[in-house]
């Protein structure tokens, strides 16, 4: 029988990615909605990796045998004490567009050198599953905050994120491009591996 896993998230494409990456070969995977589960959750951990696990467990009291997997990413950029970070979703409120944060975020940098403009993407995904046990993961990717925008793909913060060797942002970049280096791309390998570890799959 196959294991059962509920991804805490609303975000269609978040379960496209997961759904490719961890395969539905040993995994009927849901949503929360598909799940039948609708709870409110207080993010108010202070890492990702806390609010990854505040949401899995508070989804694991409704979740009955199946693993439950969330997930808490961000931006952190150095010049700026690692802002937004954890706060990434509700830089200068929730409803401000993207287009005015990355603006702001050029404007904060505005004279700083390339080298010190460097700035990562960070995923943590915390694992819970139905015996109890509890595990987590960070996946990240180094970047650096450009002097504009630049690209149509990705959402968020991608149009400033550049990459070191490419020299252009993450919103340049093919969606297939960008699970392959991403940060969350790599998280989901990472939790795969632990979840295949704690149900002895492919042993
Ligand atoms: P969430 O925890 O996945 O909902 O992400 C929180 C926030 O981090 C998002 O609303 C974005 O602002 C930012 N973020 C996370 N991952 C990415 C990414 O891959 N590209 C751009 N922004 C991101």
């Amino acid at each position: 029988m196959k294991n059962k896993i509920i991804f805490a998230t609303g975000n269609a494409n978040k379960m496209r990615e997961i759904r490719e990456i961890l395969g539905e070969e040993y995994f009927e995977i849901k949503s929360m909605k598909e799940a039948g589960i609708d709870c409110d959750i207080v993010e108010d951990g202070k890492t990702f990796e806390e609010n990854s696990l505040i949401k899995a467990k508070a989804v694991a009291q409704f979740a009955k045998d199946a693993i439950v997997l969330a997930d808490d990413s961000g931006l952190e950029v150095d010049a700026l004490n690692k802002e937004p970070g954890v706060y990434s979703a509700r830089y200068m409120g929730e409803d401000t567009s993207y287009d005015i944060k990355n603006a702001n975020i050029i404007e904060r940098l505005e004279g700083v050198a390339k080298e010190d403009r460097s700035a990562r993407f960070v995923c943590a995904i915390s694992a819970v599953f139905p015996d109890g046990h509890e595990t987590c993961v960070r996946g990240e990717i180094e970047g650096y905050i450009g002097y504009e925008p630049m690209g149509e793909n990705g959402f968020g913060y991608d149009p400033i994120f550049y990459l070191w060797d490419k020299d252009v942002s993450t919103a340049s970049i093919s969606p297939e491009e960008k699970n392959a280096i991403s940060h969350r791309g790599k998280a989901l390998r990472m939790i795969k591996e632990e979840i295949f570890k704690h149900e002895n799959i492919g042993c």
